[in-house]
C-alpha cells in the first residue's frame, strides 16, 4: 500500500454507560412506556392517561419533546406550570419521566425574529417553519435560546425525583441534516482546517487538482451547493461527516448544559438505526458521547421486516457496546408517513418488542401513548388509539406491560446478549461515499450487501451479529466484510491480523476499494485487501437492464447467479482456490472468471465473493465451504426460528425464539418456557438426558415467539 492520507477521527473514548434508576422505593424494571404529548389534551384526559398508564404496567414517557412553545410561549417567558403538573401527577403514580430538552422544533416566535436560525437546501430556498425541526445546526443564535432552555429546564427540575432521564433533542437530523447556509459554510470551512491542518492536505485528500478545483485558502472552501455537474466525492464525504459532526456538536452542547446542573440524571437522544433506510448520521461514533444509547425503530411492511429490525436490533447492540439500550419509539401498528401505512398483524406488537429485548434492549417505549386528535401525526398509531381503551391495541398494550413486567421478575435484566462467533461488519461511511452519483453502479445502495450476508446466514440457521466497523468483532470465528468500500490501513491491518491468528475473512465485492478520503488503493482491486484476499481485479462489471443486450445477471458454476455487480477477477494467488467461476457466453469476456475465491492466511483464510448474489444464493454458495470457513459447527437445523440469546453473569440463559416464516414451524425449546405467544409451547419430551435442560416440541405460529430460560 502507498501512504495515502489517513485521517480517522474514529478513535475516541466512551461515555461509561449510566442508565436512569427507578424512582425511589422501586426496584429497577424494563421500563415500558411511549412519548406523552399531555399538551394536545384538556387536563381531564390526563387523569385518564395515567389511570389507563398503570392498567397497562407504563413505568416511563418521554415528555415535552415538542414542547417548546408551552415552555417559553414568548421570549423570556417561562411556563413550567404545565409540565410541573403532569410529571408530578405521573411520578406520584411511579411513572418515571424521561424529560426532553423541547428543542427538536422552534416556536414560530423565535423563528420570526431569527430568519437567520432557518436551514437553506441545495438550492438555496428556506425550510420555514410550519413543520419542525426548522433550525440550521451550524447557527450560533439558534444554539444560543436552546442552550437557553436547556439550562432553564435543567435549573427547574434539577431535584425533581421524577426526571429519570435527559432526552437531548429529538431524532437528529431527521429533517435538518444536510443545510447549505452560510453559518454551515462558515462551520465547514472549521471543520477542514480542524481536520486537515493545512489547504493542501484538503487539495490532497479531495483530489482537487482533478477540474481544476485546487484551493490556496480555506475560505475557498464551499458546502456542495447545487453544481452543475458532479460534485467532488471527496468534498461531498467530508461533507456529509461534517453533517454529522455538526448535529452531534449541537447535541453535545445539550448534553453539556444539562450535566453542569444535573450531573446525577443520564443523557440519551434517539437514533434511528435501522436496517433498511440509509442513514446521514455517523450513529457508531455519536454512541461514544451517550451515557446510555436509544433508538427509534419502525417496521419494513412485508417479509423482511422481522429480519431488518433483528439486523437494526443488533447493529444497536454493536453501537451500544453490549450495554443495555433503550426502544425510544417503534409503533404499535401502522405509521403516518408512508405512502401506504400497513397495519401490524396480530401478534406483530408484542413479538417487535421481544426481539429488540432479545437483542439488548432493557426497555421497550412507543411513539406514542395516546394518538393524537389533530396535526400530521393523526393517522400514527398510538398505545391509547383513536377507538379508545376498549380496543384490541390497548389490550396488547397491556397484554405487553404484563408480559415485560414477568420477564423483570424472571431475571432478564442484567443478561446481555450473548456474542455470535458471526460478525458482519458495518460501516456508515463507506455507504456515503457509495452513494456518490459517479460510482459504477447506482444499485450498491448502503444496506444491500450487509443485510444479504445477515439473511443469508439467518437461513443457514446462524444468528450473526452486526457490528460497526469501529467495534468489538476481533474475538469473533468469522468476519463479513460487506461493501466496506472505504479501508485505511489500520482496518486492513486488523483484518489481516484476525485472519494470521485463525480468524475467517469473508470480503465482498466494492470492500477495500478506496482509503478514507475516496482515493483508489492503485495496482488492482481490492487494493486495501489484494494479500489477503489473494485476487487482483482490473475492471468491474456492473449489470443492469436499461439497455437491449447489456448484461443482467451472470451464472456461477455452483448454480448461484450474479446480478447488479461483479468484478472482473484477472489473477488469484498461487496457494488461493478457485471454489466458483462464471459461466458466460465467450463474448462477454465473463466466462470462467473467477467468482468466489477461498484463499489460506496465516493460520486463517479469506473467502472472497466477487459479486452480487443475494442472500438466497450467499447461503446456497456457502453450504459446501461451511467446513473450510469455520461455519460447520454453527449452523442450526431449524433456519426457520431465529433464536437469540441472552446470557446473565451468573450463567442463567433467556432463549428468545421468533418464527421467521409465515407458516407455523416447529421448534425445540430449552428450560422453562416464560412466555408463549401465537405458540403451543408443547410438553416436556419424553427422555430428558440428566445434567441437560429439558427440551419442549413446541409450535410457533406465523408472528410468533417462545421465551424460555435456562438455569446454569
Ligand atoms: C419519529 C419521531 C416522532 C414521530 C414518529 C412517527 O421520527 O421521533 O416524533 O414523528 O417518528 O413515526
Amino acid at each position: 500500500m502507498t501512504d495515502q492520507t489517513q485521517t480517522s477521527q474514529k478513535q475516541q473514548t466512551r461515555q461509561p454507560w449510566r442508565w436512569p434508576q427507578p424512582l425511589a422505593g422501586k426496584n429497577s424494571r424494563i421500563w415500558y412506556g411511549g412519548d406523552y404529548n399531555p399538551e394536545q389534551w384538556p387536563r381531564e384526559v390526563w387523569q385518564e392517561d395515567v389511570r389507563l398508564m398503570k392498567q397497562a404496567g407504563v413505568n416511563i414517557v418521554s415528555l415535552a419533546i415538542f414542547s417548546w412553545s408551552r415552555l417559553e410561549p414568548a421570549e423570556g417567558q417561562w411556563d413550567f406550570s404545565l409540565f410541573d403538573e403532569v410529571i408530578d401527577l405521573l411520578g406520584s403514580n411511579g411513572i418515571a419521566v424521561d424529560l426532553a430538552t423541547a428543542t427538536a422544533s422552534p416556536p414560530m416566535w423565535l423563528a420570526k425574529a431569527h430568519p437567520e436560525i432557518l436551514p437553506i437546501d441545495e438550492d438555496g430556498r428556506t425550510f420555514w417553519p410550519g413543520a419542525r425541526q426548522n433550525w440550521r445546526p451550524t447557527s450560533p443564535v439558534y444554539r444560543r435560546y436552546a442552550l437557553e432552555m436547556c439550562r432553564h429546564l435543567a435549573e427547574h427540575y434539577k431535584d425533581n425525583p421524577y426526571v429519570v432521564a435527559w432526552h437531548l433533542g429529538n431524532e437528529y437530523g431527521c429533517h435538518n441534516l444536510y443545510d447549505y447556509s452560510d453559518d454551515a459554510n462558515a462551520a465547514f470551512q472549521k471543520w477542514c482546517e480542524e481536520r486537515y491542518g493545512t489547504i493542501d492536505a484538503v487539495n490532497k485528500a479531495w483530489g482537487t487538482d482533478f477540474w481544476s478545483q485546487r484551493m490556496t485558502s480555506f475560505d475557498q472552501i464551499l458546502v456542495p451547493r447545487h453544481v452543475n455537474g458532479f460534485p467532488n466525492p471527496g468534498k461531498l464525504l467530508d461533507f456529509k461527516r461534517f453533517s454529522s459532526d455538526a448535529l452531534l456538536d449541537f447535541c453535545k452542547a445539550e448534553r453539556d448544559a444539562i450535566e453542569a446542573v444535573t450531573p446525577d440524571k443520564p443523557c440519551t437522544t434517539n437514533f434511528m438505526v435501522s436496517g433498511a433506510i440509509a442513514t446521514g448520521i455517523d450513529y457508531d461514533r455519536w454512541g461514544a458521547d451517550m451515557d446510555f444509547v436509544s433508538n427509534d425503530h419502525y417496521f419494513t411492511p412485508g417479509d423482511d421486516h422481522l429480519s431488518e429490525l433483528a439486523f437494526s436490533a443488533s447493529l444497536m447492540d454493536g453501537i451500544a457496546r453490549n450495554k443495555p439500550w433503550l426502544l425510544m419509539e417503534h409503533s404499535t401498528s401502522a405509521v403516518n408517513w408512508r405512502p401506504v401505512n400497513y397495519r401490524q398483524e396480530p401478534g406483530a406488537m408484542l413479538r417487535d418488542s421481544l426481539a429488540h429485548l432479545a437483542f439488548g434492549a432493557d426497555g421497550i417505549l412507543y411513539f406514542q401513548w395516546r394518538q393524537s386528535q389533530a396535526g400530521a401525526e393523526k393517522f400514527h398509531s398510538a398505545m391509547v388509539p383513536h377507538a379508545g381503551a376498549d380496543s384490541q391495541i390497548f389490550r396488547d398494550v397491556c397484554d405487553q406491560g404484563r408480559v415485560l413486567s414477568d420477564l423483570t421478575d424472571a431475571g432478564v435484566l442484567g443478561s446481555r446478549v450473548e456474542s455470535s462467533k458471526v460478525a458482519i461488519l458495518f460501516d456508515n461511511e463507506s455507504g456515503w461515499a457509495l452513494q456518490h452519483p459517479t460510482v459504477p453502479t447506482q444499485k450498491l445502495a448502503q444496506f444491500t450487501e450487509p443485510f444479504s450476508w445477515w439473511k443469508a446466514m439467518a437461513d443457514l440457521g446462524i444468528t450473526a451479529d452486526v457490528v460497526p466497523v469501529d467495534g468489538k468483532w476481533q474475538d469473533r470465528g468469522v468476519v463479513v466484510v460487506p461493501n466496506v468500500y472505504l479501508m485505511d490501513e489500520g482496518l486492513a491491518d486488523r483484518l489481516r491480523d484476525f485472519a494470521r491468528e485463525g480468524g475467517t475473512v469473508i470480503v465482498t465485492y466494492m470492500s477495500g476499494i478506496a482509503d478514507r478520503s475516496d482515493r483508489i488503493w492503485l495496482g488492482g482491486y481490492p487494493g486495501a485487501l489484494r494479500d489477503l484476499t489473494g485476487v487482483r481485479v482490473e475492471e468491474f462489471s456492473p449489470m443492469g437492464d436499461d439497455f437491449p443486450g447489456v448484461p443482467d445477471h451472470l451464472d456461477l458454476d455452483n448454480g448461484a447467479t450474479a446480478h447488479d455487480f461483479a468484478d472482473v477477477v484477472t489473477d488469484t494467488a498461487d496457494d488461493a482456490r478457485v471454489v466458483s467461476r462464471y459461466t458466460a457466453d465467450k463474448a462477454s469476456g465473463m466466462d470462467g472468471v473467477p467468482a468466489i475465491v477461498l484463499h489460506p492466511y496465516g493460520k486463517g483464510r479469506s473467502l472472497y465473493v466477487g459479486c452480487r448474489l443475494g442472500d438466497t444464493d450467499i447461503a446456497g454458495s456457502l453450504k459446501p465451504l461451511l467446513g473450510d470457513l469455520g461455519l460447520a459447527g454453527l449452523v442450526r437445523s431449524t433456519p426457520q426460528i431465529l433464536r437469540v440469546v441472552r446470557v446473565s453473569p451468573d450463567g442463567t440463559k433467556f432463549v428468545f425464539l421468533f418464527n421467521r416464516t409465515r407458516e407455523a414451524v416447529s421448534a425445540r425449546v430449552e428450560g422453562e418456557v416464560l412466555v408463549a405467544s401465537q405458540a403451543d409451547a408443547g410438553t416436556a419430551a419424553a427422555a430428558q438426558v440428566a445434567g441437560e435442560p429439558e427440551t419442549t416440541e413446541g409450535t410457533i405460529f406465523p408472528a410468533g415467539l417462545i421465551v424460555s430460560r435456562v438455569d446454569d
